[in-house]
């Protein structure tokens, strides 16, 4: 298989093609709630129209701002190409994120039914924004009974958090999330899905030659 521009398979595995999928099942990865993904190309466009922006707003949550977008109009081909070469397909509209200065967005998941699990997030115009992952404090809590996407900050206890740099990243959406904004500048966001929808577990083996 030969990667797209920009793409390095981090190891042998993917060249040499010694390791079944179901020997690399077999190996014990961490669990991890976020990824660094090795493509160095542009992710997002090169003209980006926020005016565009205004008709179709689709969810305001205190001041983080969440936009239902067309994928083509905001990723780049690059980052598309690179998707689809490694089996994925991503979704013809995606998620754009707007959180203004020293804001932050609500702890959520992004379905409570949590079919989908993972998401790809390329974050710019902030030197400090950071993913916050939780688990719930109640362990018997069940999101899919409740229909509840939104959680206080007394139910959850914080597990992970890493602060966004100008990569591509693998990011879990299926556990109770958050993002900050800790700089005086506007955060922008985008995030892609794709199909199939797999599990956390999944995505991650199927990926884990492009993690760096
Ligand atoms: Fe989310």
């Amino acid at each position: 298989m030969v990667p797209p521009r920009g793409i390095e398979p981090r190891s042998s595995v993917l060249q040499t093609g010694a390791m079944t999928t179901s020997a690399k099942a077999a190996i014990n990865i961490p669990m991890n709630y976020y990824y660094r993904i090795n493509y160095h190309n542009p992710v997002i466009n090169d003209i980006i129209d926020l005016n565009t922006l205004k008709n179709n707003k689709l969810k305001l949550y205190n001041t983080w701002e969440n936009y239902y977008v067309r994928t083509s109009k905001f990723a780049s081909k690059d980052a598309l190409s690179f998707l689809q070469s490694i089996g994925l397909k991503p979704k013809p509209m995606c998620h754009f994120f707007v959180g203004k200065p020293f804001t932050k967005s609500y702890i959520h998941l992004d379905h409570y039914k949590n079919h989908v699990s993972y998401a790809f997030n390329y974050a710019w115009g902030s030197d400090d924004s950071v993913m916050k992952w939780y688990k719930f404090n109640d362990q018997n809590f069940c999101p899919v009974e409740n229909k509840q996407i939104i959680f206080k900050p007394e139910d959850v206890t914080e597990v992970e958090q890493f602060k966004f740099s100008s990569n591509l990243f693998l990011v879990k959406i299926d556990s109770p999330h958050s993002v900050e904004n800790n700089s005086n500048s506007t955060r922008y966001c985008i995030s892609i899905r794709c199909e199939p929808y797999i599990s956390w577990e999944e995505i991650t083996l199927r990926l884990q030659d492009y993690f760096i």
